[in-house]
């Protein structure tokens, strides 16, 4: 097992910085935001729970979870929710609860593919319906889990994302319904891994997979993007009211009981209070969706203006340009043909930190690229909190300046 290919970039970063070189970090996912204040209240005011505290979490931070999910249309009991230091740790118990092979859409979050190997497993990647992300093709993965099932191997459960992260997109609920359906009749698990769904950018109705599949899906979500708050692990899982989530959350809580024993209790007390969903929170994440929404298509759009194929970002703070249209002058000019060999020429030869797709079991020849975009968004806390609470983000002069350099850099690029 390698380091994460996101963790590498921040790696990439500081080996520039370090040797005085010019940057443009846009590779790591992190939300890039200050913390708001009344989580660090929450957090010193619980400094001195230092024991450990129920496996399963604090049944305070259980209740609110449950409640965050009741008030999006998901009727959650308390005792459905565990948490855990963080959604990723979440997901790895979950796939080993459930055991078997596990069915990726193609691209997908790069941990799944990398946990799926820890517990011994290929992933079986199945593309996603044209223009969309997060969520394999219904058809595609049927043909998919048969042909498996024919060859010996033992398909159990399909990971998806909503929003996506790589793709910045939002699964439509045709897919959505169309990926539950083949998913029952094939008895698959759902895991549906709902970490940015707080960040998408119209409001619209979300296409949950626990709507149309309550019996067989377990959903995940975590602090960690729409408060920025990565460092802080703290994370939640909803595991459906039928046996098969009986016996799932049984089963990842003995899991948890021998990997983390429990979730840190300072960030469980700040987690119970951001999950209760109070105003002045929610009027954060609100900010924050604006932030990345303007952001992101604002990158998008100069990367579709230097000839890039570029579906338009619809939550999160990705943006995932295909250079396809280009591939003939990247391959004379820089002899890049593959989406690692793109990512270097631009990381060498003009400093911007960018992830290829294959990171995220793309086709290497497909010439995608993930754009992580709040790596502009400033370089100091006040910078940040600015570009938050901006009327136009994208017009705060250190934004407008790493759109123009990043233009200038495509360009040049691009040039014949
Ligand atoms: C799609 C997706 N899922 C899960 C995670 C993990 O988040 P955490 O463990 O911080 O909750 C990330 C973080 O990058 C992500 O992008």
């Amino acid at each position: 097992m390698t380091v994460s290919a996101t963790l590498a970039a921040n790696e990439a970063i500081a080996e520039r910085r370090a040797a005085g070189l010019e940057v443009l970090a846009l590779g790591f996912g992190e939300a890039g935001i200050p913390v708001h204040p009344l989580l660090s209240q929450r957090l010193a005011q619980a400094a001195g729970r230092t024991s450990y505290g129920p496996v399963g979490g604090l049944g305070a931070a259980r209740e609110a979870a449950a409640g965050y999910w009741t008030r999006r249309g998901l009727p959650t009991e308390a005792g459905r929710v565990l948490l855990g230091p963080g959604s990723k740790p979440l997901l790895y118990a979950l796939l080993h609860a459930v055991g078997g092979d596990v069915v990726l859409p193609k691209p997908a979050w790069v941990s799944y593919a990398a946990q799926a190997q820890l517990i011994g497993r290929e992933p079986i990647r199945v593309p996603v319906s044209e223009g969309e992300g997060g969520v394999p093709e219904a058809e595609a993965m049927e043909a998919a889990v048969k042909a498996a099932r024919a060859a010996g191997r033992d398909p159990r459960v399909v990971v998806v994302t909503l929003p996506d992260n790589p793709t910045g997109r939002l699964a439509s609920e045709r897919s959505v319904k169309a990926l539950c359906e083949t998913a029952r009749a094939l008895d698959l698990v759902i895991i549906a891994d709902e970490i940015y769904r707080d960040l998408v950018f119209e409001e619209e109705s979300f296409p949950s997979p626990a709507s149309w599949a309550p019996e067989r899906t377990v959903t995940t979500t975590s602090l960690s993007k729409n408060f920025a708050l990565g460092g802080w692990r703290v994370g939640a899982a909803r595991f459906p009211d039928s046996p098969l989530g009986s016996r799932l959350l049984g089963s990842v809580l003995g899991i948890a009981s021998e990997l983390w024993s429990s979730t840190p209790m300072p960030m469980q007390h700040a987690a119970a209070y951001a999950w209760s969903d109070p105003q002045v929170l929610v009027d954060r994440v609100t900010a924050a969706r604006r932030l990345h929404g303007s952001v992101a298509n604002a990158v998008a759009e100069v990367f579709t203006d230097a000839g890039c194929a570029v579906a338009a970002p619809q939550g999160g703070f990705y943006v995932w340009p295909d250079f396809g249209p280009l591939r003939e002058r990247l391959a004379d000019r820089w002899g890049a043909s593959t989406s690692p060999e793109l990512a270097r020429v631009l990381l060498d030869a003009f400093g911007v930190v960018v992830l290829p797709g294959s990171a995220f079991g793309d086709d290497p020849s497909a010439l995608t690229l993930r754009v992580a975009v709040p790596g502009i968004y400033g370089s100091s806390d006040s910078e940040r909190l600015a570009a938050l609470v901006a009327d136009d983000p994208v017009a705060m002069p250190w934004i407008a300046e790493s759109l123009d350099a990043l233009r200038e850099k495509l360009a040049a690029l691009v040039a014949v």
